[in-house]
C-alpha cells in the first residue's frame, strides 16, 4: 500500500465566530443555536487528534461576519506554492475569499484567481487521488469551472456530478485513502459519475446511505491514520483490515451548518503536478 502522498499539514480556523447564521444547504436551521463553547472545545480536539496523527496545523485568524469561514476546505485549491481561491456560489459566504487570499498571500503563496462568474468551492469540492484531481459540481462549483482549474493547476481533473443536495460538496462523498483505496459515498453521485469512480478507484469502501448521511466520508486521513466524524463498526473494520488506525471525533456543533471534520481542513501539503 502506498500512503498518501499529501495530508501531514492543514490549515484551520477556530471557531470563535461560527454559528450557524443563514441556510445555503439542507443541514442548517437559523432557528438550531450553536453552542459556541462547545464548538471550541470540539474544534480543540480535532487539532489535537490530528496532531496526534501525525500532522501539523498552521491557524487562520476568525474573523466576525463570515460564521463559516471556520470551515477552511472551502478556502480554495492548493498546488505546491500556487493557490486557486474559491469562488462561493452563495454571496453568504463570498467575503471570506479576501482573508483566505490574505492568508495564501501573506505566506508566500502565489495567488492564481478563477475567471469571474465561474463557481468552484476548493477542495471542499476538489480531491487528488492517484494521477488526477477528482471534482464534484453542480450544487457548489460549476461543471465549467473544472477546465479552468486544470489549466490553471496543470492537472487532469476527473469531473463528477453530485446529485444529493445533502452531499453537496464532493468530500461528503468521497475520501482519499491511499493510491487506491477510498472511502466512496455513490448515492451523491450520477450514474456516470458512479462509472468514473468505479474506474478510478481500485479498492473503495462502499459506504450505505446512513453511513454517507452521517458523513463517513468528511474524514481526514494522514499517513495510516484515520480521523472521522463517526465510524459505524462496519467501517471500522475494513480499514482496520486495511492497516489504518481509526479516531473519532466528535464534531455535532458543526454537523450543524453542514461540516464535519474534513471540511474544517484545508491540506496544504498537494502537488498536482
Ligand atoms: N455551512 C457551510 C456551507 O454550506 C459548510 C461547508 C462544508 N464544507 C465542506 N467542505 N463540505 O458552505
Amino acid at each position: 500500500m502506498t500512503q498518501l502522498s499529501w495530508g501531514r499539514r492543514y490549515l484551520m480556523c477556530p471557531p470563535e465566530h461560527f454559528g450557524v447564521l443563514y441556510e445555503i444547504n439542507p443541514w442548517m436551521h437559523k432557528e438550531v443555536a450553536v453552542d459556541r463553547d462547545r464548538a471550541l472545545s470540539q474544534w480543540e480536539s480535532l487539532v489535537a487528534a490530528l496532531r496526534a496523527a501525525g500532522a501539523d496545523v498552521e491557524l487562520q485568524e476568525p474573523h466576525p461576519d463570515v460564521p463559516d469561514l471556520v470551515f477552511t476546505a472551502n478556502a480554495g485549491i492548493v498546488n505546491d506554492r500556487q493557490f486557486v481561491p474559491s469562488r462561493f456560489k452563495h454571496p453568504e459566504r463570498q467575503g471570506e475569499t479576501p482573508f483566505d487570499i490574505e492568508w495564501f498571500e501573506a505566506h508566500g503563496y502565489e495567488v492564481d484567481e478563477l475567471p469571474l462568474g465561474v463557481s468552484h468551492e476548493g477542495a471542499g469540492d476538489a480531491l487528488p487521488f492517484g494521477s488526477v484531481l477528482v471534482s464534484g459540481y453542480r450544487f457548489r462549483s460549476d461543471a465549467a469551472s473544472h477546465a479552468y482549474l486544470s489549466k490553471i493547476t496543470g492537472a487532469a481533473v476527473r469531473s463528477v456530478e453530485l446529485v444529493d443536495e445533502r452531499l453537496y460538496h464532493l468530500d461528503l462523498t468521497f475520501c482519499p485513502l491511499d493510491e487506491r483505496r477510498a472511502i466512496i459515498a455513490p448515492m451523491g453521485w450520477d450514474a456516470y459519475g458512479r462509472k468514473v469512480m468505479e474506474a478510478l478507484v481500485a479498492e473503495p469502501l462502499v459506504l450505505d446511505d446512513d453511513e454517507a448521511l452521517a458523513f463517513c466520508a468528511n474524514s481526514v486521513v494522514v499517513g495510516t491514520n484515520i480521523v472521522m466524524p463517526s465510524c459505524p463498526r462496519r467501517v471500522g473494520r475494513q480499514l482496520e483490515a486495511w492497516g489504518f488506525s481509526v479516531a473519532t471525533c466528535d464534531v455535532s456543533e458543526f454537523l450543524k451548518a453542514g461540516g464535519g471534520c474534513r471540511c474544517l481542513t484545508l491540506a496544504l501539503d498537494v502537488s498536482l503536478g
